[in-house]
């Protein structure tokens, strides 16, 4: 079943707790950062359907989207202000501040305390919130140290603007040692089932009961190729091969949030559809082994 009532249903994908029981989330969830323009800069070329996106992954039971005030930058969160205010009470908006950008595809760190607490009050203002239910620190930056990044997220915590706070792109290291400024309750690292290089990193937030969150979930580079493994399991479950990378990550961990992003409303049906599907024990072996 990878439907419900004719409708795909993200709430097939089951539930996990962001930090608290009632910040439950359907486990496939959203990536806003596709609805900006070329390179992540600027507007959608097509601003209607954008918003067409917002509203429709609402309406399959998506309840995680995750931003970030980078991209456009402001664009994604302006969006998602604008679109979906005032928010459906189970939403989650998770959020980041940490990059900051100086043209198409051009991205820098900027950790520094004063940069992220104005970066955290513009989120603030544009996702019309008097908190962020999660926020990222989108890179620990190699020129600040992590106490002084955290250190500030800690004191936004505090003040009531922030309610959880999560990590991207970080080793089994840096989360310990964030863990030892404020609580981490989400990592996003790059993960997908070819690109497993955050093994180690996902195996210890399962143990830790920390959300993670794998970026670029559909990856499937060579394993999509005709007469792959893959691609037959694909074809025996009438499905694509994205699909079915999104469905073994759902399969991967419980703590997996995989948040698939898109410009186009055929692509959000067809990534919430992968919730209801269910591969069997040896066709999760098949594609461990593939991969
Ligand atoms: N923490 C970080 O450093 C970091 C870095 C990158 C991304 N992220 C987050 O992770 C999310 C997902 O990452 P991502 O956007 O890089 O990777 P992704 O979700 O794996 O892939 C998105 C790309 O695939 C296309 N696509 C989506 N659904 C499709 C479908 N059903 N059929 C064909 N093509 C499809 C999209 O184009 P269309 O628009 O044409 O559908 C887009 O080019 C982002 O939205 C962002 O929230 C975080």
């Amino acid at each position: 079943m990878t439907e419900t009532n004719g409708r795909p249903d993200a709430a097939l994908s089951g539930a996990f707790a962001i930090g608290d029981d009632d910040l439950r989330v359907n486990r496939l969830g959203f990536g806003a950062m596709r609805i900006t323009g070329g390179g992540i800069w600027g507007e959608p070329e097509d601003p209607e359907e954008a918003r067409a996106v917002l509203q429709h992954a609402m309406e399959v039971g998506i309840n995680l989207i995750d931003t970030a005030d980078s991209y456009g930058p402001e664009v994604s969160e302006r969006l998602i202000g604008e679109t979906l205010h005032p928010y459906p009470d189970d939403l989650v908006i998770a959020t980041k501040g940490g990059l900051v950008r100086g043209g198409p595809g051009q991205w820098s760190p900027n950790g520094h305390p004063d940069h992220l607490r104005r970066a955290c009050e513009g989120s603030l203002r544009r996702l019309k919130v008097e908190r962020i239910d999660l926020y990222q620190l989108h890179r620990i930056d190699p020129e600040v140290p992590a106490e002084e990044s955290l250190g500030v997220l800690a004191e936004l915590r505090d003040e009531g603007k922030i309610r959880h706070i999560g990590l991207s792109e970080v080793s089994v290291e840096q989360i310990e040692h964030a863990r030892e400024i404020v609580p981490i309750i989400t990592v996003q690292n790059r993960y997908n089932l070819t690109d497993r290089g955050s093994e180690e990193v996902l195996d210890f937030c399962e143990r830790e009961g920390i959300g993670f969150i794998p970026w670029f979930p559909l990856a499937t580079g060579r394993l999509a190729r005709p007469g792959s493994i893959l691609d037959e399991i694909s074809g025996r479950k009438n499905a694509r091969p994205s699909q079915v990378a999104l469905a073994w990550l759902l399969a991967r961990s419980p703590v997996m949030l995989p948040i698939p992003g898109t410009s186009s409303v055929a692509h959000l049906e067809e990534n919430t559809a992968a919730a209801g599907i269910m591969l069997s024990d040896e066709e999760l072996a098949e594609l461990n082994e593939a991969a």
